[in-house]
């Protein structure tokens, strides 16, 4: 459930018009729903309750500052990726030792920040990130909580390109080789052996392969207390999808979702470890865009926007799915439209074959459940500015990252003196 809604036929976010936010910041413009990520963490959260947990929002769906800060104040930790993602989570609040460090690909300045701070987990993927950990550790004189992440060799997601449990994919320790490399890491200085890891994909829609993955890592984790590791926390990821397309899509609901792991977990005597991103995010969020251009009468009609895939990417990327719907409702009949922006590339396509009523220029649009890897996942290519984000909460909204101008979005370059 979000808060966008229709009132006296035309769309608001919670008590704002988003035609008032339009006219305010321009368009195209991300708008997400306060509301909406507060209801969507604390769903995540009663659905895990029976169990110890450290629901750890994953940054990387949407990594706004403001929104961090809101999810951490209601008690949200955090599933970092980088040493920029990490920096966001501290100066939102968000407590280090709530804070999992997940990624391939760690560098030693990230490792040796993260120990700085003293975050709650590394999530390690290699017994070379392992000696790299080990190192910095004790340069610095300090003990790295480490878990393995496990590539259960699992297949999940929806979509080949975010799908990351298998063994053909870049992600975790192989499951054959994880005892191997625990008791290694038992015996390096600057590691503590706490806990196991995995994160089999994105937008599950399928309980099954989750629940599959999940039993393998408990094989493992009774495996590894009879070698004489304390395993005491139990990471299991991301990857809970959600609805984009109510014609399609039949997620599992947060509810099943937590009563399969709460059954597979309770008894085990583990800190239940949680890394939610799109299931928090997506849904809080809408790209406003408005209609620039309307092209008919050939073979297709076409709805030029003024966004972007460079402002959301997820179409041309995944192919994926984000419900186009009119700000102000219309009885004109409906058109069938190609849904495309101002970029120069075919792939630059929101959505074809879609009906709405007939649409004029300046009408104003928006592409539903984008507030999980939308702007985060957005670029200046063709040289458009930087999609702006807003934050609407009841009756009030503020900007909470603008648009840069061009002299911002070229300060960083120069022209060398030999050219
Ligand atoms: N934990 C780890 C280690 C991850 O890699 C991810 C997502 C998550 C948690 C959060 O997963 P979620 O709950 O959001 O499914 N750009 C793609 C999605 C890539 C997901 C990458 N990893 C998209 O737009 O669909």
């Amino acid at each position: 459930m979000d808060h966008f809604d229709l009132k006296n036929g035309e769309l608001y976010a919670e008590d704002v018009r988003l035609a008032d936010i339009a006219a305010q910041v321009g368009t195209p413009v991300y708008v997400y729903s306060a509301a909406t990520f507060c209801r969507h963490y604390n769903v995540f959260v009663k659905s895990v309750s029976a169990l110890d947990t450290l629901v750890a929002y994953s940054v990387k769906a949407n990594s706004n500052l403001a929104v961090l800060s809101l999810l951490a104040k209601q008690g949200a930790g955090a599933d970092v990726v980088s040493g920029g993602e990490l920096e966001r989570a501290i100066r939102a609040g968000v407590s280090p030792n709530k804070i999992v460090f997940s990624g391939v690909g760690k560098s030693k300045a990230e490792m040796a920040r993260a120990l700085e701070v003293g975050i709650f987990q590394f999530n390690v993927e290699s017994r070379s990130e392992m000696d790299a950990l080990n190192e910095v550790a004790v340069s610095l004189d300090k003990v790295a909580p480490l878990a393995f992440r496990i590539n259960p060799n699992v297949g999940a997601g929806g979509h080949e390109k975010i799908t990351t449990g298998k063994a053909e994919n870049k992600f975790g320790v192989d499951i054959s080789l994880a005892r191997e490399a625990y008791a290694r890491a038992a015996t390096l200085p600057g590691l503590r052996v706490q806990g196991v890891d995995m994160h089999i994909g994105s937008q599950i829609t399928d309980m099954a392969p989750i629940s599959h993955a999940i039993d393998r890592l408990l094989t493992l984790v009774n495996e590894l207390r009879t070698d004489g590791h304390e395993i005491k926390t139990f990471d299991v990821g991301g990857g809970l999808g959600i609805v984009y397309d109510e014609n399609t899509d039949t997620p599992a609901s947060p509810q099943d979702y937590g009563a399969m792991i709460t059954e597979k977990l309770k008894e085990q005597g583990l800190k239940t470890i949680f890394e939610p991103g799109r299931m928090i995010a997506a849904n809080a969020g809408v790209l406003l865009s408005e209609v620039r251009y309307i092209k008919t009468g050939g073979a297709r009609n076409f709805l030029i926007l003024d966004a972007a895939m460079n402002d959301l990417i997820r179409p041309a990327l995944y192919g994926a799915h984000h419900e186009i719907e009119a700000v102000r409702a219309s009885s004109r009949a409906p058109v069938t439209y190609d849904v495309v922006g101002p970029v120069c590339e075919t792939g630059d396509t929101f959505t074809k074959h879609v009906n709405l009523p007939e649409m004029q220029e300046s009408d104003l649009v928006v592409l539903r459940s984008a507030g999980a890897y939308g702007a985060v996942q957005a670029g200046q290519y063709n040289t458009r500015p930087l999609v702006p984000e807003v934050l609407v909460d009841g009756d009030k909204f503020a900007v909470i990252r603008k648009r840069p101008s061009i002299d911002d979005m070229l300060a960083g370059e120069q022209i060398p003196k030999w050219v």
